[in-house]
Protein backbone atom coordinates (compact mmCIF):
# COMPACT_ATOMS: atom_id res chain seq x y z
CA UNK A 1 0.00 0.00 0.00
CA UNK A 2 1.32 3.45 -0.73
CA UNK A 3 2.28 6.31 1.34
CA UNK A 4 0.79 9.49 0.99
CA UNK A 5 3.39 12.61 0.11
CA UNK A 6 4.27 13.72 3.58
CA UNK A 7 4.62 10.53 4.92
CA UNK A 8 6.88 9.43 2.05
CA UNK A 9 8.76 12.57 3.11
CA UNK A 10 9.00 11.92 7.11
CA UNK A 11 9.71 8.61 6.82
CA UNK A 12 13.27 9.57 5.02
CA UNK A 13 14.27 12.00 7.09
CA UNK A 14 15.02 10.19 10.00
CA UNK A 15 17.92 8.68 7.95
CA UNK A 16 18.75 11.85 6.60
CA UNK A 17 18.79 14.84 8.74
CA UNK A 18 21.89 15.77 10.00
CA UNK A 19 22.60 16.75 13.65
CA UNK A 20 22.73 20.20 12.91
CA UNK A 21 19.10 20.99 11.36
CA UNK A 22 16.98 22.24 14.03
CA UNK A 23 13.45 21.62 12.83
CA UNK A 24 11.86 19.76 10.13
CA UNK A 25 9.27 21.31 7.43
CA UNK A 26 7.28 18.78 6.02
CA UNK A 27 6.71 19.66 2.17
CA UNK A 28 3.70 18.02 0.40
CA UNK A 29 4.25 17.16 -3.18
CA UNK A 30 7.66 17.05 -2.55
CA UNK A 31 7.43 12.97 -3.59
CA UNK A 32 5.44 11.10 -6.47
CA UNK A 33 2.38 9.67 -4.95
CA UNK A 34 3.73 5.40 -5.10
CA UNK A 35 5.29 3.59 -2.51
CA UNK A 36 9.31 4.23 -4.08
CA UNK A 37 11.10 4.85 -1.14
CA UNK A 38 11.86 1.30 0.05
CA UNK A 39 15.63 0.80 0.37
CA UNK A 40 15.51 -1.44 -2.44
CA UNK A 41 14.99 1.31 -4.67
CA UNK A 42 18.21 2.86 -4.34
CA UNK A 43 17.78 5.40 -7.40
CA UNK A 44 14.86 6.73 -6.39
CA UNK A 45 16.11 6.75 -2.79
CA UNK A 46 18.99 8.81 -3.88
CA UNK A 47 17.32 11.33 -6.11
CA UNK A 48 14.31 11.72 -3.40
CA UNK A 49 16.43 12.29 -0.84
CA UNK A 50 18.53 15.19 -2.90
CA UNK A 51 15.28 16.36 -3.57
CA UNK A 52 13.77 16.52 -0.10
CA UNK A 53 16.60 18.28 1.48
CA UNK A 54 17.28 20.65 -1.33
CA UNK A 55 13.47 21.56 -1.09
CA UNK A 56 12.97 21.31 2.91
CA UNK A 57 16.50 22.01 3.61
CA UNK A 58 17.70 25.02 1.58
CA UNK A 59 17.92 27.62 4.34
CA UNK A 60 20.52 25.60 6.00
CA UNK A 61 22.17 24.88 2.90
CA UNK A 62 23.57 21.92 3.89
CA UNK A 63 24.70 18.69 1.73
CA UNK A 64 23.45 15.28 1.49
CA UNK A 65 25.73 13.12 2.98
CA UNK A 66 28.02 11.21 0.81
CA UNK A 67 26.74 7.68 0.95
CA UNK A 68 23.32 9.18 -0.22
CA UNK A 69 24.77 9.99 -3.74
CA UNK A 70 27.16 8.97 -6.34
CA UNK A 71 28.68 12.59 -6.41
CA UNK A 72 31.70 13.32 -5.63
CA UNK A 73 31.26 16.89 -4.84
CA UNK A 74 32.85 17.46 -1.42
CA UNK A 75 30.15 17.47 1.88
CA UNK A 76 31.44 21.18 2.88
CA UNK A 77 28.90 24.32 2.49
CA UNK A 78 29.16 26.57 0.20
CA UNK A 79 29.73 29.42 2.86
CA UNK A 80 33.45 28.52 2.99
CA UNK A 81 33.60 29.36 -0.86
CA UNK A 82 32.68 33.14 -0.03
CA UNK A 83 35.92 35.13 0.14
CA UNK A 84 36.01 37.35 2.34
CA UNK A 85 34.06 40.97 1.31
CA UNK A 86 32.22 39.64 -1.45
CA UNK A 87 28.76 39.31 -2.38
CA UNK A 88 28.09 36.64 -5.17
CA UNK A 89 28.93 33.22 -5.44
CA UNK A 90 28.95 32.24 -8.89
CA UNK A 91 28.41 27.81 -10.66
CA UNK A 92 30.61 29.23 -13.42
CA UNK A 93 29.45 26.51 -15.72
CA UNK A 94 31.81 25.23 -18.83
CA UNK A 95 34.81 27.43 -16.44
CA UNK A 96 37.51 24.86 -17.21
CA UNK A 97 37.29 26.26 -21.14
CA UNK A 98 38.56 29.32 -22.78
CA UNK A 99 36.44 32.42 -22.12
CA UNK A 100 35.03 30.60 -18.36
CA UNK A 101 38.21 30.30 -17.06
CA UNK A 102 38.80 34.03 -17.75
CA UNK A 103 35.61 34.95 -16.68
CA UNK A 104 35.91 33.18 -13.15
CA UNK A 105 39.53 34.76 -12.88
CA UNK A 106 37.31 38.57 -13.58
CA UNK A 107 35.17 37.33 -10.97
CA UNK A 108 37.41 36.23 -8.59
CA UNK A 109 39.53 39.73 -9.06
CA UNK A 110 35.96 41.58 -8.49
CA UNK A 111 35.78 40.01 -5.17
CA UNK A 112 33.30 37.16 -5.97
CA UNK A 113 33.27 33.71 -5.49
CA UNK A 114 33.59 31.14 -8.38
CA UNK A 115 32.92 27.73 -8.48
CA UNK A 116 33.80 26.17 -11.72
CA UNK A 117 31.28 23.17 -13.22
CA UNK A 118 32.40 21.33 -16.03
CA UNK A 119 32.69 18.06 -17.80
CA UNK A 120 36.13 19.11 -19.35
CA UNK A 121 34.98 17.59 -22.72
CA UNK A 122 36.21 20.63 -24.25
CA UNK A 123 38.04 22.08 -20.92
CA UNK A 124 41.47 21.79 -19.40
CA UNK A 125 42.23 21.31 -15.47
CA UNK A 126 44.80 23.63 -15.99
CA UNK A 127 42.62 26.68 -16.78
CA UNK A 128 40.75 25.85 -13.44
CA UNK A 129 43.54 25.77 -11.39
CA UNK A 130 42.91 27.89 -8.13
CA UNK A 131 38.84 27.06 -8.17
CA UNK A 132 36.95 24.41 -6.92
CA UNK A 133 36.53 22.37 -10.19
CA UNK A 134 33.11 20.10 -10.22
CA UNK A 135 33.63 17.25 -12.68
CA UNK A 136 29.96 17.10 -14.07
CA UNK A 137 28.10 17.39 -16.55
CA UNK A 138 24.75 19.75 -17.65
CA UNK A 139 22.55 16.82 -18.60
CA UNK A 140 23.46 15.41 -14.74
CA UNK A 141 20.91 16.79 -13.20
CA UNK A 142 21.38 15.15 -9.83
CA UNK A 143 25.05 16.66 -9.65
CA UNK A 144 24.05 20.05 -10.44
CA UNK A 145 21.69 20.25 -7.84
CA UNK A 146 23.83 19.54 -5.31
CA UNK A 147 26.37 21.99 -6.59
CA UNK A 148 23.93 24.46 -7.23
CA UNK A 149 23.55 24.73 -3.43
CA UNK A 150 24.73 27.67 -1.90
CA UNK A 151 24.87 29.49 -5.25
CA UNK A 152 23.37 32.76 -6.06
CA UNK A 153 24.58 32.86 -9.85
CA UNK A 154 25.17 30.83 -12.87
CA UNK A 155 27.00 31.50 -15.25
CA UNK A 156 26.91 29.43 -18.45
CA UNK A 157 29.47 28.82 -21.47
CA UNK A 158 29.13 25.36 -21.60
CA UNK A 159 28.50 24.23 -25.27
CA UNK A 160 30.07 22.79 -28.37
CA UNK A 161 30.92 25.13 -30.13
CA UNK A 162 32.11 24.35 -33.87
CA UNK A 163 29.84 25.46 -36.26
CA UNK A 164 31.19 23.24 -39.51
CA UNK A 165 30.38 19.96 -37.50
CA UNK A 166 26.83 21.45 -35.84
CA UNK A 167 26.04 20.99 -39.75
CA UNK A 168 27.14 17.56 -40.09
CA UNK A 169 26.09 16.65 -36.40
CA UNK A 170 23.36 18.58 -35.17
CA UNK A 171 22.50 15.97 -32.58
CA UNK A 172 25.22 16.44 -30.67
CA UNK A 173 24.68 20.11 -30.61
CA UNK A 174 21.01 19.81 -29.75
CA UNK A 175 21.77 17.39 -27.25
CA UNK A 176 24.23 19.64 -25.40
CA UNK A 177 23.31 22.79 -26.19
CA UNK A 178 19.66 22.76 -25.75
CA UNK A 179 18.81 19.92 -23.91
CA UNK A 180 21.64 20.31 -21.42
CA UNK A 181 21.29 24.10 -20.93
CA UNK A 182 17.74 23.06 -20.07
CA UNK A 183 18.26 21.03 -17.72
CA UNK A 184 20.94 23.38 -15.66
CA UNK A 185 18.05 26.02 -16.69
CA UNK A 186 15.61 23.34 -14.72
CA UNK A 187 18.08 22.85 -12.05
CA UNK A 188 18.86 26.24 -11.11
CA UNK A 189 15.04 27.16 -11.07
CA UNK A 190 14.23 24.41 -8.79
CA UNK A 191 17.50 25.19 -6.26
CA UNK A 192 15.99 29.17 -6.68
CA UNK A 193 18.75 30.50 -8.13
CA UNK A 194 17.09 32.88 -10.06
CA UNK A 195 20.29 34.61 -11.89
CA UNK A 196 21.91 33.43 -15.12
CA UNK A 197 24.39 34.98 -17.61
CA UNK A 198 24.20 33.01 -20.93
CA UNK A 199 27.28 32.60 -23.43
CA UNK A 200 25.88 33.68 -26.78
CA UNK A 201 27.00 34.87 -30.02
CA UNK A 202 26.63 36.57 -33.26
CA UNK A 203 25.76 33.68 -34.70
CA UNK A 204 22.12 33.66 -34.11
CA UNK A 205 22.06 37.06 -36.41
CA UNK A 206 22.98 34.35 -39.45
CA UNK A 207 23.63 36.47 -42.11
CA UNK A 208 22.37 40.21 -41.72
CA UNK A 209 22.34 42.49 -43.99
CA UNK A 210 22.93 45.98 -42.26
CA UNK A 211 26.36 45.90 -40.35
CA UNK A 212 26.76 46.87 -37.48
CA UNK A 213 24.61 44.63 -35.84
CA UNK A 214 22.39 45.50 -33.32
CA UNK A 215 20.45 44.00 -31.09
CA UNK A 216 17.95 44.49 -33.23
CA UNK A 217 18.43 42.61 -36.19
CA UNK A 218 16.63 39.84 -36.49
CA UNK A 219 18.03 36.48 -35.00
CA UNK A 220 17.89 34.45 -38.48
CA UNK A 221 20.46 31.85 -37.90
CA UNK A 222 22.06 29.77 -40.34
CA UNK A 223 23.86 26.76 -38.77
CA UNK A 224 22.36 24.49 -35.53
CA UNK A 225 24.95 25.94 -33.92
CA UNK A 226 23.65 29.42 -33.88
CA UNK A 227 20.20 27.76 -34.01
CA UNK A 228 20.69 26.24 -30.24
CA UNK A 229 22.02 29.58 -29.00
CA UNK A 230 18.49 31.22 -30.45
CA UNK A 231 16.54 28.32 -28.42
CA UNK A 232 18.46 29.07 -25.49
CA UNK A 233 17.81 32.60 -25.61
CA UNK A 234 14.04 32.09 -26.08
CA UNK A 235 13.95 29.98 -23.02
CA UNK A 236 15.72 32.21 -20.93
CA UNK A 237 13.03 34.46 -22.29
CA UNK A 238 9.99 32.04 -21.53
CA UNK A 239 11.61 31.34 -18.19
CA UNK A 240 11.96 35.21 -17.03
CA UNK A 241 8.43 35.80 -17.90
CA UNK A 242 6.91 32.68 -16.03
CA UNK A 243 9.26 32.05 -12.87
CA UNK A 244 10.90 36.02 -12.61
CA UNK A 245 13.98 34.22 -13.60
CA UNK A 246 16.89 36.96 -14.53
CA UNK A 247 18.80 36.41 -17.46
CA UNK A 248 22.01 37.93 -19.35
CA UNK A 249 22.21 37.13 -23.40
CA UNK A 250 25.95 38.08 -23.73
CA UNK A 251 26.36 38.17 -27.59
CA UNK A 252 29.80 37.75 -28.32
CA UNK A 253 31.59 38.54 -31.55
CA UNK A 254 35.27 37.08 -32.23
CA UNK A 255 36.31 36.32 -29.00
CA UNK A 256 40.54 36.37 -29.04
CA UNK A 257 43.83 36.62 -26.76
CA UNK A 258 44.77 35.59 -23.56
CA UNK A 259 44.86 36.66 -19.65
CA UNK A 260 48.31 39.19 -19.24
CA UNK A 261 49.31 36.93 -17.05
CA UNK A 262 50.27 34.39 -19.59
CA UNK A 263 48.82 31.24 -17.51
CA UNK A 264 45.23 30.90 -19.16
CA UNK A 265 44.68 31.69 -22.64
CA UNK A 266 42.46 30.24 -25.71
CA UNK A 267 43.21 25.75 -25.76
CA UNK A 268 40.67 24.89 -28.37
CA UNK A 269 41.34 21.28 -30.45
CA UNK A 270 40.99 21.74 -33.29
CA UNK A 271 41.73 24.93 -33.14
CA UNK A 272 39.65 26.70 -36.06
CA UNK A 273 40.18 30.66 -35.14
CA UNK A 274 42.25 32.62 -37.09
CA UNK A 275 44.18 34.62 -34.66
CA UNK A 276 45.86 31.27 -32.90
CA UNK A 277 46.11 29.79 -36.03
CA UNK A 278 48.22 32.69 -37.56
CA UNK A 279 50.28 32.41 -34.75
CA UNK A 280 50.99 28.53 -34.97
CA UNK A 281 52.03 29.41 -38.53
CA UNK A 282 54.04 31.97 -37.56
CA UNK A 283 56.22 30.42 -34.96
CA UNK A 284 56.31 27.28 -37.50
CA UNK A 285 54.03 25.31 -34.97
CA UNK A 286 51.04 24.95 -37.19
CA UNK A 287 50.84 24.26 -41.31
CA UNK A 288 49.92 27.80 -43.13
CA UNK A 289 46.67 29.06 -42.77
CA UNK A 290 44.55 29.28 -45.58
CA UNK A 291 42.45 32.78 -46.39
CA UNK A 292 38.44 31.80 -47.41
CA UNK A 293 37.80 33.97 -49.69
CA UNK A 294 39.66 37.54 -51.08
CA UNK A 295 36.95 38.72 -53.33
CA UNK A 296 34.28 39.76 -50.96
CA UNK A 297 33.22 44.03 -50.87
CA UNK A 298 35.74 44.65 -48.59
CA UNK A 299 38.73 47.16 -48.45
CA UNK A 300 40.65 44.15 -49.29
CA UNK A 301 38.81 41.27 -50.32
CA UNK A 302 38.65 39.63 -46.95
CA UNK A 303 36.34 38.84 -44.55
CA UNK A 304 36.18 41.33 -41.72
CA UNK A 305 35.35 40.69 -38.02
CA UNK A 306 35.19 41.99 -34.58
CA UNK A 307 37.96 40.83 -32.15
CA UNK A 308 37.13 41.14 -28.49
CA UNK A 309 39.61 40.81 -26.27
CA UNK A 310 38.75 37.76 -23.87
CA UNK A 311 39.21 39.72 -20.75
CA UNK A 312 37.15 42.65 -21.79
CA UNK A 313 34.36 39.39 -22.22
CA UNK A 314 35.45 38.66 -18.71
CA UNK A 315 34.73 42.09 -17.44
CA UNK A 316 31.10 42.04 -18.99
CA UNK A 317 30.11 39.17 -17.39
CA UNK A 318 31.12 40.53 -13.63
CA UNK A 319 29.05 43.84 -14.85
CA UNK A 320 26.08 41.83 -16.30
CA UNK A 321 26.32 40.10 -12.88
CA UNK A 322 26.22 43.14 -10.78
CA UNK A 323 23.39 44.95 -13.18
CA UNK A 324 21.15 41.99 -12.30
CA UNK A 325 21.84 41.88 -8.61
CA UNK A 326 21.17 45.29 -8.18
CA UNK A 327 17.57 44.28 -9.20
CA UNK A 328 17.63 45.31 -13.02
CA UNK A 329 15.77 43.42 -15.49
CA UNK A 330 17.09 41.07 -18.08
CA UNK A 331 18.37 41.87 -21.22
CA UNK A 332 20.76 40.74 -24.74
CA UNK A 333 23.61 42.91 -25.38
CA UNK A 334 26.33 42.45 -28.03
CA UNK A 335 29.71 42.25 -26.62
CA UNK A 336 32.30 43.46 -29.35
CA UNK A 337 33.96 46.77 -30.25
CA UNK A 338 32.25 48.02 -32.88
CA UNK A 339 35.50 47.65 -35.32
CA UNK A 340 36.28 45.46 -38.09
CA UNK A 341 39.37 44.25 -39.08
CA UNK A 342 39.91 41.79 -42.24
CA UNK A 343 41.75 38.84 -41.98
CA UNK A 344 44.96 40.86 -43.92
CA UNK A 345 45.05 42.84 -40.78
CA UNK A 346 45.02 40.27 -38.85
CA UNK A 347 47.55 38.56 -40.08
CA UNK A 348 49.72 41.66 -40.74
CA UNK A 349 49.03 42.12 -36.53
CA UNK A 350 50.25 38.60 -36.23
CA UNK A 351 53.67 39.40 -38.01
CA UNK A 352 54.20 42.69 -36.48
CA UNK A 353 54.02 40.75 -33.05
CA UNK A 354 55.81 37.73 -33.65
CA UNK A 355 58.66 39.65 -35.90
CA UNK A 356 57.66 36.42 -38.50
CA UNK A 357 56.02 35.96 -41.67
CA UNK A 358 53.07 34.44 -41.41
CA UNK A 359 52.67 31.54 -44.55
CA UNK A 360 49.39 31.85 -45.84
CA UNK A 361 47.78 30.22 -49.13
CA UNK A 362 44.35 31.57 -50.60
CA UNK A 363 41.46 29.79 -50.98
CA UNK A 364 37.67 30.08 -52.28
CA UNK A 365 35.16 31.38 -50.01
CA UNK A 366 33.24 29.55 -47.85
CA UNK A 367 30.00 28.80 -48.10
CA UNK A 368 28.15 30.66 -44.57
CA UNK A 369 30.66 33.31 -44.41
CA UNK A 370 29.36 36.54 -44.77
CA UNK A 371 31.41 39.55 -45.72
CA UNK A 372 31.79 41.58 -42.01
CA UNK A 373 30.33 41.28 -38.96
CA UNK A 374 30.72 44.07 -36.57
CA UNK A 375 28.61 44.76 -33.36
CA UNK A 376 27.20 47.72 -32.37
CA UNK A 377 28.06 47.78 -28.71
CA UNK A 378 26.24 50.91 -27.58
CA UNK A 379 23.78 48.75 -25.73
CA UNK A 380 26.36 47.43 -23.54
CA UNK A 381 27.46 50.84 -23.21
CA UNK A 382 24.70 52.09 -21.64
CA UNK A 383 23.59 49.23 -19.51
CA UNK A 384 26.44 47.91 -18.27
CA UNK A 385 28.92 50.82 -18.80
CA UNK A 386 31.22 48.63 -20.57
CA UNK A 387 33.36 49.50 -23.46
CA UNK A 388 35.64 46.91 -24.82
CA UNK A 389 39.65 48.34 -23.58
CA UNK A 390 42.07 46.37 -25.93
CA UNK A 391 43.15 46.90 -29.22
CA UNK A 392 43.77 44.35 -32.43
CA UNK A 393 47.42 44.64 -31.54
CA UNK A 394 47.04 43.90 -27.11
CA UNK A 395 44.94 41.44 -28.14
CA UNK A 396 47.27 39.31 -30.65
CA UNK A 397 49.69 40.63 -28.13
CA UNK A 398 48.51 38.53 -25.35
CA UNK A 399 47.71 35.56 -27.33
CA UNK A 400 51.45 35.44 -28.42
CA UNK A 401 52.68 35.58 -25.13
CA UNK A 402 49.97 32.25 -23.89
CA UNK A 403 51.22 30.55 -26.60
CA UNK A 404 54.34 31.15 -25.51
CA UNK A 405 53.94 29.85 -22.55
CA UNK A 406 51.33 26.87 -22.66
CA UNK A 407 51.59 23.57 -21.92
N1 LIG B 1 35.13 31.43 -28.57
C1 LIG B 1 34.36 32.30 -29.20
O1 LIG B 1 34.83 33.12 -30.03
C2 LIG B 1 32.89 32.34 -28.92
C3 LIG B 1 32.08 33.25 -29.63
C4 LIG B 1 30.72 33.30 -29.36
C5 LIG B 1 30.17 32.48 -28.39
N2 LIG B 1 30.96 31.59 -27.72
C6 LIG B 1 30.34 30.73 -26.69
O2 LIG B 1 31.08 30.89 -25.50
C7 LIG B 1 31.08 29.68 -24.75
C8 LIG B 1 32.50 29.33 -24.36
O3 LIG B 1 33.29 29.20 -25.53
P1 LIG B 1 34.81 28.74 -25.42
O4 LIG B 1 35.49 29.22 -26.64
O5 LIG B 1 35.34 29.12 -24.08
O6 LIG B 1 34.63 27.16 -25.53
P2 LIG B 1 35.40 26.02 -24.73
O7 LIG B 1 35.14 24.75 -25.47
O8 LIG B 1 36.81 26.40 -24.47
O9 LIG B 1 34.62 25.99 -23.34
C9 LIG B 1 33.41 25.30 -23.15
C10 LIG B 1 33.52 24.57 -21.83
O10 LIG B 1 32.27 23.91 -21.55
C11 LIG B 1 32.54 22.58 -21.11
N3 LIG B 1 31.38 21.76 -21.48
C12 LIG B 1 30.91 21.51 -22.73
N4 LIG B 1 29.83 20.71 -22.64
C13 LIG B 1 29.62 20.47 -21.33
C14 LIG B 1 28.67 19.71 -20.62
N5 LIG B 1 27.74 19.00 -21.24
N6 LIG B 1 28.73 19.70 -19.27
C15 LIG B 1 29.69 20.40 -18.62
N7 LIG B 1 30.64 21.12 -19.23
C16 LIG B 1 30.60 21.15 -20.57
C17 LIG B 1 33.80 22.17 -21.85
O11 LIG B 1 34.49 21.11 -21.23
C18 LIG B 1 34.60 23.48 -21.84
O12 LIG B 1 35.38 23.58 -20.68
C19 LIG B 1 30.39 28.66 -25.62
O13 LIG B 1 29.06 28.53 -25.15
C20 LIG B 1 30.41 29.25 -27.01
O14 LIG B 1 29.29 28.85 -27.75
C21 LIG B 1 32.30 31.52 -27.97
Amino acid sequence: MGHSQPENALRLLPRLAPPRVSGIIAVPGVFPTADRTHPANHDFDRSAARHCLTRVYQPYRFQVPDRYCESQIPPTSREPHRQKGSTVVVLVVGGAGYIGSHAARALKRAGHSAIIYDNLSSGYEILANGFELIRGDVLDHSKLALALQGVDAVMHFAAHAYVGESVVNPRKYFRNNVEGGLSLLNAAVEAGVKKIIFSSTCAVYGEPSKIPITEKTDRQPVNPYGVSKLFFEQALEAYDRAYGLRYASLRYFNAAGADDSGEIGELHNPETHLIPLALQAAAGTGPEIQIFGSDYPTPDGTCVRDYVHVNDLAAAHVKALEHLQAGNDSFAANLGTGQGHSVQEVISAVEEVTSNAVPRRLGPRRPGDPPALIADPSRAETLLHWKAQRTLRETVSTAWNWMKRKP
